[in-house]
């Protein structure tokens, strides 16, 4: 059997290999309220400019309508004979209103409508990521608040470094998300223009209004290129650049809670409600959300990769090449939104332990930089020798096996002999963290602050 749709030209059915790698139905028919969606818009807008007629438009929305209610109940049948979501729907409107449904079609081609439907997906699944990751900057900004002022030992290399507070370090997360928003932001601002009305490639003679699709379909404007618009996929290949960054910076995230929650760090907890138990040693507790959403920037960063692959040396304009746009792009975002919300659980489920993350502070001799940063105020030594001088004391407390605060005055006086008591003020780890009270300082002062500021404009910034 020939393709009822348009098979006008053609003789015979295709074989069942090519009917199996042409069909798009199994992924695309996601797109059945935005591919709707469009089509109410372009309908409206043909009898406006009486292109059709008022009663056919009636028959047309209301046929779409009902089509909308089967596919949500599940009653509508999909037929991969029909290829994708389009010539599905339209088959079915046919059956539906008869002669009415051949005139949806006209002064449009699938290339501007899976342009459009595709666009209008990705960008209302960007303002859904958006209240995601704007939920979890609130139990990152809210967890820190709570501990703006529980020592911890903030790591380079991870070594131990200088003591922070848990809460600024969470604080960190918060603004890294905060970009991630921005990119979505700019990205769905750029996308948000309507390829509807570029028809297959030229545009059209019909008398449309592409302004009035443009704002029925909450677009900004048209698109000016009628070629570009049906060519066009950097708005989805810059999505997922977008989601594959942000993954990235959930996976830093999880990877430092897996190792927050092993027994040799010991520095947070985690529930029962994401964590799993081993089916053969009894003792453990696997953090298993946390290693999932370490993982997803495999598949993320993947489909940005076949994606970019598939569109690179493409000729324009369309191609059915470009229908290989879809299932990875549902794969991310879908594992983006999944991961961000495994993460806001975790963030809000997980409970730091103060007194491991003290002793981890005190371990390692992290209040080092304090003692030289006093030698430089305090004895007016250029900040190399201070380095070169603390690097002695710190060599005599490892041989001693103790704490920097714990070595005597004349042990210090016997390496740089200016030194003052008023020194074992700032060896202590609480000094440290106070007194880092620079713009963008780990000092509680600070970090309840900043905690406070994202609390109050979650949605801001
Ligand atoms: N299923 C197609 C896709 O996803 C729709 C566009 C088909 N256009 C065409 N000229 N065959 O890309």
């Amino acid at each position: 059997m020939t393709n009822k749709m348009w098979g006008g030209r053609f003789a015979q059915g295709p074989s069942a290999i090519m009917a199996e790698i042409n069909a798009s139905i199994d992924f695309d028919r996601r797109l059945y309220a935005q591919d709707i969606a469009g089509s109410k818009a372009h309908a409206t807008m043909l009898a406006k400019q009486s292109i059709i007629s008022k009663a056919d438009l009636k028959a047309i929305h209301a046929g779409l309508d009902q089509i909308k209610t089967e596919i949500e109940t599940g009653k509508f049948k999909f037929s991969q004979a029909l290829e994708d979501i389009h010539l599905n729907i339209e088959s079915r409107l046919k059956e539906l209103i008869g002669e009415p449904a051949g005139r949806l079609h006209t002064a449009r081609s699938r290339n501007d409508q899976v342009a459009t439907d595709f666009r209008l997906y990705v960008r209302d699944y960007i303002d859904q990521l958006d209240a995601g990751l704007a939920d979890l900057q609130l139990a990152l900004a809210q967890k820190a608040e709570a501990h703006a002022g529980t020592i911890m030992p903030g790591f380079t290399h991870l070594q131990s470094a200088q003591p922070v507070t848990f809460g600024h370090h969470l604080l960190a997360y918060v603004e890294m998300l905060s970009r991630d928003r921005g990119r979505f932001a700019d990205s769905r601002k750029r996308m948000n223009e309507n390829p509807l009305g570029a028809a297959a490639l030229a545009g059209t003679s019909f008398p449309i209004d592409r302004n009035m699709t443009s704002k029925a379909l909450g677009f900004d404007r048209p698109t000016r290129n009628s070629m570009d618009s049906v060519a066009a996929r950097d708005y989805a290949l810059e999505t997922l650049a977008a989601a594959s960054i942000c993954a990235i910076h959930l996976s830093r995230l999880a990877e430092e809670i897996v190792i927050w929650c092993s027994a040799q760090f010991r520095f947070v907890s985690l529930s029962d409600k994401f964590t799993t138990g081993s089916s053969i040693m009894p003792q453990k507790r696997n953090p298993d959300a946390a290693e999932l959403v370490r993982a997803k920037p495999g598949r993320i960063l993947g489909a940005f990769t076949a994606l970019a692959v598939v569109m690179k040396g493409l000729p324009l304009t369309y191609s059915k090449d470009m229908q290989e746009d879809k299932e990875q792009t549902f794969d991310a975002l879908d594992n983006l939104a999944l991961a961000i919300a495994a993460m806001a659980g975790m963030v809000r489920d997980m409970e730091p332990n103060k007194d491991v993350l003290k002793a981890a502070a005190n371990s390692g001799y992290a209040t080092a930089t304090d003692l030289a940063d006093w030698l430089v105020q305090n004895l007016k030594m250029p900040f190399r020798d201070a380095h070169h001088v603390t690097g002695r004391i710190v060599a005599l407390a490892e041989k001693k096996s103790c704490l920097l605060s714990e070595l005597s005055l004349e042990d210090m006086q016997s390496i740089s002999s200016g030194i003052t008591k008023a020194v074992f003020k700032v060896l202590t780890v609480e000094a440290s963290v106070a007194s880092r009270t620079s713009f963008g300082g780990t000092a509680p002062v600070n970090v309840r602050r900043a905690a406070k500021a994202w609390l109050k404009f979650p949605k801001g910034k």
